[in-house]
């Protein structure tokens, strides 16, 4: 077990697991790739790699899919309580937490003996916060809203990993949201989906159902190659002990320097619900991309794009789930789906539905369909060229 890290040791080779919504792993692999990480590997529910700290704030930075990018710190095999505190309190807690840090650990378990996150939970925060005691006699103490410090423990069958949470609060958490609507996707999975849709960057985008714009906001970041962490404003790596704030300065305005202006993009929401596209557009004001959505509102029921445009459909039609089930709404998915077959001829469609019953009323027989998850929601994604 390598678990004592020194300042300089960290500027080698560490290990990372990126973690995504399921489903979404071999998005995740691809954007690790294109940023040309070391060894990364695809696991379930996230993406494993090697790197420096420059490559752990770039991951921070660029990754469009992640949740959150995590550090490993140490690997032992632990099937009694014991074995677990003593393994714990071997690593170099110093060298994460300066004193007067807060911390807070999380821990999940499958297929070990140790089958209560909770108790694993605590006996890692005793093992930290005693480790600590003995070394520089002073304790943490534990912050349940917003910690310095986030530390995994993750067992599966007997192997315990601890990692530490570079990232904070989910990476979802761009920085833009002004207003959440009563149903949001997360930014991530509106990326994961723009992705999946295959939508170039280039022609028109339309979603029926915006919503609150998060599939606008994520498509603006993509076509604008703008990196989807510089609007947010704090990632826990930046109260890292030896955070070099001039190396991730620098990495900022590197990001800056790729931007491209936003040139002649044809992008068009509507919902049924007029408070809702205000939110919206306040989120795209907030983003940095105010005025470049034609918002309007109308009932999905009447859809008919543009005939000849070509572009994308993209969206995410209310599930019941969260806004209310109903026979009103199996209606709604049979005539957006009649209109879909009827007026989008030359359109690609990606459309995140909730349920197979509203899948099956779209009636769109050639449709690809990909398992995804939506928060605690099973998701199919339907892709289908109209
Ligand atoms: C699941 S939410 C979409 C959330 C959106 N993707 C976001 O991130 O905020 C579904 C949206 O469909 C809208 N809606 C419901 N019935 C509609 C209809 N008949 N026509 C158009 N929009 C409708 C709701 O107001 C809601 O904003």
């Amino acid at each position: 077990m390598s678990n004592k890290t020194s300042p300089t040791a960290r500027r080698q080779a560490d290990s990372y697991f990126v973690t995504c919504a399921p489903g979404v792993e071999a998005l995740l692999h691809a954007e690790l790739r294109a940023l040309k990480l070391g060894r990364v590997e695809r696991q379930v529910g996230g993406v494993y790699f090697e790197g420096s700290e420059r490559d752990c704030m770039r991951a921070n930075l660029h990754l469009r899919t992640a949740v959150r990018v995590l550090r490993r710190l140490a690997r032992f095999q632990a099937s009694g309580s014991d074995e677990l505190y003593d393994c714990a309190s071997q690593v170099a807690w110093e060298n994460w937490l300066p004193i007067g840090a807060t911390l807070l650990v999380a821990a999940h378990t499958k297929d070990s003996t140790l089958d209560h996150s909770h108790f694993i939970e605590q006996r890692v925060k005793d093992a930290i916060c005693d480790a600590l005691l003995e070394r520089r006699g002073a304790r943490p103490t534990v912050d349940k809203q917003r910690p310095d410090l986030r530390v995994h423990a993750h067992f599966y069958r007997d192997r315990c990993t601890l990692l530490v949470d570079t990232s904070g609060e989910s990476l979802a958490r761009r920085g833009w949201r002004r207003f959440t609507g009563r149903a949001p996707m997360a930014e991530t999975l509106a990326a994961a989906v723009l992705m999946h849709s295959g939508w170039d960057c280039r022609s028109p985008l339309i979603d029926p159902f915006c919503g609150s714009g998060t599939l606008f906001v994520e498509a603006l970041l993509l076509a604008t190659g703008k990196a989807p962490g510089s609007l947010r404003e704090r990632f826990a790596f930046e109260s890292f002990p030896d955070f070099d704030a001039r190396l991730w300065r620098r990495l900022l305005d590197e990001a800056r320097g790729l931007e491209r202006p936003l040139g002649k993009l044809r992008i068009v929401g509507s919902d049924l619900d007029g408070a809702t596209l205000e939110g919206a557009a306040k989120n795209l004001a907030a983003a940095g991309f105010e005025g470049a959505v034609q918002l309007e509102v109308r009932d999905a029921a009447h859809f008919a794009p543009k005939r000849g445009w070509n572009g994308w459909v993209v969206t995410n039609p209310p599930y019941g789930e969260r806004l209310g089930r109903s026979e009103d709404l199996l209606g709604l998915y049979r005539a957006f789906g009649e209109r879909l077959r009827a007026s989008c001829e030359g359109y690609s469609l990606a459309l995140l539905s909730g349920a197979e019953d509203l899948s099956a009323a779209l009636e769109l027989g050639n449709a690809e369909r990909h398992r995804i998850t939506n928060g605690a929601l099973e998701c199919e994604l339907l892709c289908a060229k109209l």
